[in-house]
């Protein structure tokens, strides 16, 4: 916290003043001792940038650097609205060098002509945006696809090469020159020269973003601009046949159609960061991958075994251990942050390390945890307009490695090392990774088939909400003739994820065509089992009959979730809960809640037969005369008329059972408020698509600068992604809730049935996947 220099008095100030340094900020205020002494060269920040700036985030998340001459900026909340605003934050000074450099080096960069400008990172609006539109179309997902085949060649070939050594380097052997033959394959480089395209790369990191002590500056300025000069031939060359694949060789052939957009000076500029950009970038993030599950025994051990975890695995390493901890705006008029003044001209360091551990945007923020359902919120990739235009390519390349890996040297452990780094601020990866295995030990050694088999890649952002673990049958246990329960814990004894009333799972019932959702009946509070109940339904489509027939306890079972599709709103003065047979399972967890609450509730259970209905005694004991048993053969029947005769206000009725009975329930409240039934969707129709009877709009996207057009025939949602905007997404049926966009302005056509009828009226948030616009146009928050 930067105190004013006017706030001396010892009651009016938060901040114990021993732990002031000399230095004062720009704006006169006494700096801590701590963020006087905060130095990101230091190995302390380059071991791991969270930590090092844990205290900051803590206790003094905006503070002044006396250092580095930088306001620093530790918090998610404060990060992202600086990434949002990038008018007020310019980056104009994303490539400027961190540490001046003496005359003697500025001149030897002179007499290479050196002339680094704007690129796309660097660039101010408008010019920013008018350019990145016309770069986007080879980075959309329906371009990268077509390199997929040629990034899993490159690693397969790399890997053949040091799999019978026992040993290697993954960095040296693998993980730089990959990513830097993908990077040149993307930008449409001929690979020439890669050692040298390396030392240079490196070079160009450590003058822009690092602190070369003054006899490093001469070595670094000579190889800087030699790098600059190959960018220049590279791209003569290049003119001279712009035609074929590369993402440079579109950029010329742009510049033919767009010549005020597409400069000589982009071209140069972009030639030169744009290798270091789409390259170092992406080995950086590979090595810290690995290097952060190879730390993670059971992390690495679960993606080894169920590859489908890969693709949130690595968006989870990019967020707890990301290659760009930090990148630089300028303020560019007087504004606060975090409620710290922070004067126009200001130079600002953000932290996004810091950001992906920030506990009030990520629970168990240190945790690593490659099932994290919002992982894929980090910053790592930037924010808004200037957000990383390859972040995909680097999804699908790391993808692909970790598949490679895990695939054919599961048995891989990393060997007994210190790691090093190359100092300085943004670009941080170890410069070794050194791993061994018993070569003897290698599965394709057994199983050559093994070397064929591919796990399709996910280009874009994973959802989290979609992965699957395996989970081991503690009990099974009848109910009833026809209902089961069915105790399910962590194979490695750890807490199972947490739920809360309402959640179901999907049970994968013998393979994974065949899956089945499940209500939670346990206690929310039990952190190692999840309880469900199954009846035997001989006529399904055969999940249960799976469960209840060859089913055993000790068995594997693979899960997703568990996911909320019912939620129960704690806000309410009474509820009415009314379950029918099976459908009394998530009924169960929601009245247990209203009880602790202390809410006004009755419980309305509906059977054939007691004898048929489950969990009785349990829930008679639970809730004494709130339960009213209706037993169909005690001609006991749920009169639904009678009992929701008079709508109240405030009074919420949670439903789940047969059909019939939610139909007859809905018409019972038809004079009810429409938010007050509330009934469990476990499918809907209702956003399904019919071309003919839709029309296209135009969404405006505040945060990103773009317009984008949904045409009639497509969901929002694939019209973001195919405009490369993350949006999580799971059911694809506006049942779960998890492509919630915000919407800032235009009326909201919504088919989801997530939202209540107040939610809907607010008007400001809809379901990418199956909501449209009601009008020609809509703005929304991304
Ligand atoms: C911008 C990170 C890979 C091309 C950025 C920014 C960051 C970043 C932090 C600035 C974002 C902002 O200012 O909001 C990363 C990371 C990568 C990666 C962590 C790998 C894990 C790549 C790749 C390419 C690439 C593979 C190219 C193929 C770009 C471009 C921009 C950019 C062109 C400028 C976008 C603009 O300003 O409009 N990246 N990047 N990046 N990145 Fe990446």
């Amino acid at each position: 916290m930067n105190i004013p220099a006017s706030s001396t008095a010892a009651s009016a100030c938060p901040v114990d003043h021993r732990a002031l340094s000399e230095a004062r900020s720009p704006t006169g205020c006494p700096v801590s001792h701590r963020a006087a002494a905060f130095d990101p060269f230091e190995d302390a920040y380059q071991q791991d940038p969270p930590e090092y700036v844990r205290w900051a985030r803590e206790e003094e998340p905006v503070f002044f650097s006396p250092k580095l001459g930088y306001w620093v900026v530790t918090r998610y909340d404060d990060i992202k609205a600086v990434f949002r605003d990038n008018l007020t934050f310019s980056p104009s000074i994303a490539l400027e060098k961190i540490t001046p450099t003496s005359e003697e080096a500025n001149a030897v960069l002179a007499s290479y002509n050196y002339a680094m400008n704007r690129t796309l990172v660097n660039e101010d609006e408008p010019a920013h945006m008018a350019r990145r539109r016309v770069l986007m179309e080879p980075f959309t997902p329906e371009a990268l696809k077509h390199h997929e085949p040629m990034v899993r060649e490159l690693a397969r070939a790399y890997v053949d090469r040091f799999i019978d050594d026992g040993k290697a380097d993954l960095v040296d052997q693998m993980l730089w020159e990959v990513p830097l033959t993908v990077a040149l394959h993307f930008l449409g480089v001929p690979e020439e020269d890669m050692d040298m395209l390396r030392q240079y790369s490196i070079a160009h990191t450590v003058n822009t973003w690092g602190r070369p002590r003054p006899e490093e500056q001469l070595k670094v300025a000579h190889a800087v601009g030699n790098f600059w000069q190959l960018a220049g031939k590279i791209l003569d060359k290049m003119r001279q046949d712009p035609s074929g694949p590369g993402w440079m060789k579109y950029g010329i052939r742009k510049q033919a159609e767009y010549p005020e957009v597409v400069t000589d000076s982009y071209l140069h500029s972009m030639m030169m960061a744009g290798i270091v950009a789409a390259h170092e970038t992406t080995a950086n993030a590979t090595a810290n991958a690995l290097k952060l599950l190879l730390q993670h025994p059971t992390a690495w051990r679960e993606i080894c075994e169920d590859p489908s975890l890969i693709p949130n695995a690595v968006e989870e390493c990019l967020r707890h251990n990301g290659s760009v901890p930090a990148w630089r705006r300028l303020a560019t008029k007087d504004v606060q942050i975090g409620g710290i003044d922070i004067p126009a001209g200001s130079k600002l360091l953000i932290v996004m390390a810091s950001a992906n551990h920030d506990q009030r945007h990520f629970d168990d923020a240190d945790m690593l945890d490659i099932r994290r359902a919002n992982s894929s919120d980090h910053l790592t990739f930037g924010y808004g307009a200037h957000q990383c235009m390859g972040k995909n390519l680097a999804r699908m390349e790391m993808q692909i490695f970790l598949e490679e890996l895990t695939r054919r040297l599961p048995h891989m452990r990393l060997c007994e090392q210190s790691f090093t780094y190359v100092p300085n601020t943004s670009f941080r990866g170890p410069e070794h990774l050194l791993v061994e295995w018993d070569p003897a030990q290698n599965p394709e050694r057994a199983n050559p088939a093994l070397l064929e088999s591919v796990s399709p890649v996910r280009i874009g952002e994973p959802s989290g909400h979609a992965i699957s673990r395996t989970v081991v049958v503690d009990s099974i246990e009848p109910l009833t003739s026809e209902i089961m329960r069915l105790r399910l814990v962590a194979p490695d004894g750890r807490p199972m994820p947490r739920w809360l009333p309402g959640s179901h799972i999907d049970v994968e019932c013998g393979t994974p065509e065949l899956s089945r959702q499940y209500s939670l009946c346990g206690d929310p509070a039990d952190p190692a089992t999840l309880e469900i109940a199954v009846l035997h339904e001989p006529e399904g489509r055969g999940g249960s009959r799976w469960i209840h027939q060859a089913l055993k306890p000790g068995d594997r079972l693979k899960i997703r979730g568990p996911r909320n599709h019912f939620r129960f709103d704690e806000t309410a003065k009474k509820v009415i809960f009314i379950a029918g047979g099976i459908g009394i399972t998530p009924i169960i967890a929601m009245a247990r809640r209203a009880r602790e609450l202390g809410i006004d509730y009755a419980l309305h259970y509906s059977g054939r037969s007691r004898a048929t209905m489950a969990y009785l005694d349990e829930l008679s004991k639970l809730h004494g005369d709130r339960l009213h048993v209706h037993a169909g053969d005690e001609g006991r029947r749920n009169d639904f008329s009678a009992l929701l005769r008079s709508p109240e206000a405030g009074t919420h009725i949670y439903a789940c059972g047969p059909l019939r009975m939610l139909e007859a329930l809905e018409q019972c409240c038809a004079s009810w408020p429409e938010d007050a039934l509330r009934i469990e969707h476990f499918e809907s129709s209702r956003g399904t698509l019919d071309p003919a009877k839709e029309h296209a709009f135009e969404v405006e996207l505040k945060d990103s600068g773009i317009t984008v057009t949904v045409p009639a025939g497509q969901t929002l949602l694939d019209a973001l992604r195919g405009a490369n905007i993350d949006v999580q997404s799971d059911c694809g049926e506006g049942l779960c809730g998890s492509c919630e966009v915000r919407v800032l302005a235009g009326k909201i056509d919504h088919r989801d049935v997530v939202l209540t009828r107040s939610e809907r009226e607010a008007n400001n948030k809809m379901m990418a996947c199956c909501s449209r616009a009601a009008g020609s146009k809509l703005t929304l928050e991304l």
